[in-house]
């Protein structure tokens, strides 16, 4: 059978699990009437959805649209604390829970809107102190500790640019991303807990600093205290517990906004060894977030909403923090890792706390398969009335294992498509009114339109599969890449004129809801996470030893991919198990542990076309015949290879 055809036999099996009539009672969105008209007039939508935020200068401008650069909402003024925090302080629901917060030792915390509020009112201070100004970039270097969000917060309040960088990232990928961003302020902590083990943030932040000239002042936060000493380095380094202590408990006046200017940049993979810096702008970010708050996830005020994500990545910047703050509601936030003490903690979590909504990866739910019914089993789970995944596509048998094992069959699931550009879910069902199939993103959000196009940029009839492309500009769209506008057009805008390219491959059903088949460019996306093949080939050939290196991404049935380098060597060199672990090493001290390989192969030279490009299908061809067990998943169905080759055949023209 030819692989179309595989994928063809899976969708014919598809089951359509239609809308569950109790949910939809009480859903936010019933009336499927809200795709026509944000169909009809998308700038109507997505004002009205804008009219939810608070706004210090109301806007009359909705958009101006020059491609490839767009402005929403104006001429309005607001900010992104007030929206998130301060708005909530004022009546009732002032002392409503706003963090349900958890250690990985055990340690537990509730902030409440206004204790939260007053404490990104103290940072401000302390912020201020420090010399920080609208505009500039603070770099956030933490463990998923509540001072990260209340140092994201108080940067937003001063009309700073927060630049969240992932505490699994190494200190020479935190200089980088420093560097690029040109903060002068970072803010660390003494380390963070992970397993068991502790994490050393400061000891890594202090070597980043080497090279770093534009910062000025660190701020570390004290989590490990006597487990995990650190040296300070005076006249630059000050303990946050210190300073905030000696802040006015003044509130702190959040400066305005303007609608455009940029809340917070994040660093994301690309097909470069350079990292993008994603800009994100205030009032549109901050209705993508809101809106998919409500709609998709079916927000309300007595929910308890868990998202597993770290805040270092764009979920939970918009599904930790910006989205479920800004509707008011209480979000679980856990620090550590699921198996901690046992395999049974999210589980645990959710029981202690009446988790409502539960948001998720599918290479997590494809572990907590593996390890068994019996820890979730342990736990009541009847709190859960809404269920999400996002980072890849999930295979139907991890969707059905959700379902039933997770949602006890009552609760919807929500796979949302979207990436660190789009800043909220793009592609995703209301599940109040979209019918649901295990392994479909489903339909673009209301308000958001999306297109499969062949390699000439037609769109493909329905059933045919090809690039995934938005065809109009949405609220929560990136503005540019830091620094540089020109690679901004040049990766989103160039390849089809006038829409936003996804790097995504998708299918397209009879019934019109999409299938993401995974990347088609150079980013192998491990765990959910987007790594650059060349980011990971440029770790390789650092070393002396190496000629010349490849990286490609392979089927994995846990991580969806899984790295694999290839690797020729020097004249004389020989391969040796230590020279595998150096390689390896060497990756994780550049990068971080996520971007470690899988394995490495040892080839006298690496297969290339007359051109001189590298036949990376070759290679994964050859890494899929060594991995071992069959992997059924959609995450990389055969299908995303043949556009994967039309699209390196032409980007090589
Ligand atoms: C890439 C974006 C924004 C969420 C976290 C990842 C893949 C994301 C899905 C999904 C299939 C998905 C795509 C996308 N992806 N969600 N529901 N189904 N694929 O953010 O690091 O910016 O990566 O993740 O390939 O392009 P990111």
């Amino acid at each position: 059978m030819s692989d179309q055809g595989q994928f063809d036999t899976l969708l014919r099996e598809t089951r359509t699990f239609p809308v569950l009539p109790q949910f939809k009672a009480q859903s936010n969105v019933r009336d499927p009437a809200v795709y026509t008209q944000a169909e009809r007039d998308p700038e109507a939508f997505w004002a009205e959805q804008a009219r939810e935020l608070t706004w210090s200068t109301p806007f009359t401008q909705v958009l101006d649209w020059t491609p490839p650069h767009v402005r929403w909402f104006y001429d309005g003024e607001l900010n992104a604390a007030t929206n998130t925090v301060d708005r909530w302080r004022v009546g009732p629901s002032k002392n409503r829970a706003a963090i349900i917060w958890e250690g990985e030792p055990g340690d537990r915390t509730v902030l409440t809107y206004d204790l939260l509020g007053r404490e990104v009112d103290r940072a401000a201070h302390m912020l201020t102190r420090l010399g920080v100004k609208a505009g500039d970039r603070v770099t956030l270097y933490l463990p998923m500790v509540p001072e990260l969000v209340i140092a994201m917060l108080a940067a937003a309040k001063i009309g700073a640019i927060h630049s969240v960088v992932f505490g699994g990232f190494s200190a020479q990928a935190l200089r980088d991303r420093i560097n690029d961003a040109g903060s002068e302020v970072v803010i660390t902590a003494d380390g963070g807990w992970r397993r068991g083990k502790t994490v050393p943030l400061k000891a890594n932040t202090d070597e980043a600093l080497i090279a770093c000239p534009t910062i000025k002042a660190v701020v570390v936060v004290r989590r490990l205290g006597d487990h995990g000493p650190v040296s300070m380095n005076h006249g630059r380094d000050w303990w946050w517990h210190e300073l905030m202590e000696q802040m006015p408990a003044d509130p702190f006046p959040a400066v305005a906004r303007n609608a455009e200017d940029v809340l917070f940049t994040l660093y994301t993979s690309g097909t470069t060894g350079k990292p993008k810096g994603i800009v994100h702008s205030t009032a549109g970010y901050l209705t993508g977030a809101n809106t998919s708050c409500r709609t998709v996830f079916d927000l309300k005020l007595d929910d308890v909403y868990f998202c597993t994500a770290d805040i270092g990545w764009v979920t939970g910047h918009t599904y930790v923090v910006y989205g479920p703050l800004s509707t008011g509601a209480t979000v679980i936030m856990y620090e550590g890792a699921p198996d901690w003490p046992d395999r049974d903690r999210y589980w645990k979590i959710i029981e202690r706390y009446g988790c409502t909504i539960l948001y998720t990866a599918p290479t997590s739910i494809r572990t907590f398969m593996k390890w068994g019914p019996e820890y979730p089993g342990r736990c009541r789970l009847d709190s859960l009335r809404l269920l999400g995944t996002v980072g890849e596509p999930i295979n139907p048998e991890a969707w059905m294992w959700y379902s039933e094992v997770i949602g006890h069959s009552r609760c919807p699931i929500v796979d949302t498509w979207w990436q660190t550009e789009t800043g909220a879910a793009m592609i995703a069902p209301l599940p109040g009114l979209t019918a649901l199939k295990p392994g479909s993103a489903s339909l673009p959000v209301p308000g958001v339109s999306a297109q499969v196009l062949d390699g000439q940029g037609r769109p493909v009839d329905p059933g045919g599969a090809g690039y995934l492309v938005l065809t109009k500009p949405w609220p929560s769209m990136l503005r540019t890449i830091w620094g540089d506008d020109k690679r901004y057009q040049d990766t989103y805008w160039s390849r089809f004129p006038g829409k936003y390219f996804t790097g995504d491959g998708a299918h397209w059903d009879e019934d019109g809801y999409f299938w993401i088949l995974g990347r088609v460019d150079d980013v192998i996306n491990v765990s959910g996470h987007r790594i650059g093949t060349m980011e990971v080939e440029s770790a390789l050939v650092d070393d002396h030893r190496v000629a010349e290196a490849a990286v490609i991404g392979r089927q994995h049935d846990v991580k969806g991919q899984a790295i694999s380098g290839f690797v020729s060597l020097k004249e004389g060199v020989e391969s040796s198990p230590e020279l595998v672990a150096a390689l390896k090493q060497h990756v994780v001290d550049t990068i971080g542990a996520m971007a470690r390989p899988e394995e490495i192969f040892f080839t006298a030279e690496l297969p290339k076309t007359r051109s001189g490009k590298i036949m990376r299908r070759l290679l994964r061809d050859i890494a899929e015949g060594q991995a071992l067990g069959d992997t059924t998943t959609l995450a990389d169905p055969q299908v995303v290879e043949s556009l994967k080759q039309q699209y390196e055949e032409r980007e090589a023209d």
